[in-house]
């Protein structure tokens, strides 16, 4: 989720204060709210004289994943290979105790990367977790997925026709244009772009349907603001003002004016979730209403599409799911439509249990008791926003 920040009354208080104010405010002189050049460096992708590996890894970290935490380790140690570890470091024990959405992450990394590759004339043999998969509920220290490549080889490569969106794509957090409607055609080109046989999708545009998803977003998006350790989780990845987003480079990234005055002022409190009544409060809450309310339409992707309960819970699966989401988003980018996962009522976290029960029955019908929902998203038009932050490309790599 994203949080708001936005200023207390305290803030507005301090800065009719005069004096001090001005010396306090230098930092946010002539300011922008673009986010540093560094931290969104590489979205402007690799060098053509870049390493074959570290050419395609430079489109592989700019893959979504949840709260932008890019929890991939890349080990080059082998030639001719790439073997894709999870960043233990990086994951959101809270509201992904399964850790299922950083798994769901590795996916969409492994996706970018095998179109990336595919661009430069390389087909990868893929072997998931070639040591063994670890547990549905656990990580540990094993290899999620080996890509290997003869050198030279003289297989015919057909290239991705998706490989042109990977610059493009973002998830836009802001309001959909409720008067747009979605054509069912355009809803459909963007499921069938995703290619897995073992992860299913499905989609609403029917004005019931999506009346009953919007609520439930929104009344599962409560459920996560108003947890504290939750909410909390989100409030400390928060990234606030320049030199903060330029130093992370991750997590959630807030460079409005009014939130970076407010931390300059201390008047925006991250120890605490913020207290009912604040407009910090109001803000946050308002924020996931808007979005909960304007989505014109929701699709989502289940595994295991097959009439086997125990598959749906493998690690596999939940790669399959990613990889998947990452041609949903890129088709979706090529259409020039929006997609924006909206997690929480498929979250696994004791307090989430009413609303991931209603979110399975609503999508899945009768086969909710033998599919995950790996990814939930509404979908409609909005104007483009900014990329986000992504750490360099060296961050990820082992050699
Ligand atoms: C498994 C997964 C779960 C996600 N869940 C949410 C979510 O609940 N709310 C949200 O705002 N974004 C969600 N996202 C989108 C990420 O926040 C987004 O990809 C990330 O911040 C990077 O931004 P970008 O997609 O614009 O590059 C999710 C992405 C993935 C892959």
């Amino acid at each position: 989720m994203t949080l708001p920040p936005n200023p207390t009354r305290r803030a507005f208080i301090h800065l009719a204060g005069g004096g001090a104010v001005a010396a306090a405010l230098a930092p946010l002189a002539g300011c922008s709210t673009d986010y540093p050049a560094t931290a969104v460096a590489p979205w402007a992708g690799p060098s053509a004289q870049s390493e074959l590996r570290r050419w395609a890894l430079a489109y592989a970290i700019l893959a979504p994943n949840s709260h932008n935490r890019q929890p991939w380790l890349a080990d080059l140690r082998e030639a001719h290979a790439i073997t894709l570890y999870v960043d233990r470091e990086r994951v959101l024990p809270e509201t992904d105790p399964w850790f299922r959405q950083i798994v769901v992450s590795q996916g969409t990394f492994l996706e970018a990367l095998v179109i990336a590759l595919r661009e430069r004339g390389v087909e990868p043999q893929v072997q998931l977790f070639p040591q063994g998969e670890f547990a549905p509920r656990a990580l540990d220290e094993r290899p999620v997925a080996r890509l290997s490549w003869q050198p030279g080889a003289t297989v015919p490569v057909t290239k991705d026709p998706l490989f042109t969106q990977l610059l493009r794509r973002h998830t836009a957090k802001v309001a959909y244009d409720v008067q747009r409607p979605l054509a069912p055609e355009t809803m459909a080109a963007m499921l069938q772009a995703m290619a897995s046989p073992r992860v299913r999708a499905g989609g609403t545009l029917e004005s019931a349907r999506v009346a009953a998803l919007r609520q439930l977003c929104w009344d599962a998006a409560q459920v996560e603001l108003l947890t504290p350790r939750t909410v909390m989780e989100s409030i400390r990845l928060t990234r606030v003002g320049p030199q903060e987003i330029a130093t992370h480079r991750d997590g959630i990234s807030v460079n409005g004016l009014l939130p970076r005055m407010a931390a300059v002022f201390g008047a925006f409190d991250r120890s605490a979730p913020p207290a009912a009544g604040t407009t910090a409060y109001k803000q946050m809450m308002g924020r996931f209403e808007a979005h909960s309310f304007s989505a014109m339409g929701f699709v989502w992707l289940s595994t295991p599409f097959a009439a086997d309960a125990a598959a749906a819970r493998t690690r596999s699966a939940e790669v399959e799911a990613g990889r998947a989401y990452m041609r949903l988003q890129l088709k979706a980018t090529e259409l020039g439509v929006q997609v924006h996962p909206m997690s929480q009522a498929a979250q696994e976290f004791p307090e989430m249990a009413r609303h991931y029960q209603t979110l399975h029955q609503q999508l899945l019908g009768p086969a909710a008791g033998n599919e995950v929902v790996q990814m939930f998203c509404r979908i409609g038009y909005a104007s483009a926003q900014p990329h986000t932050p992504r750490r360099d490309v060296d961050a990820i790599i082992r050699t």
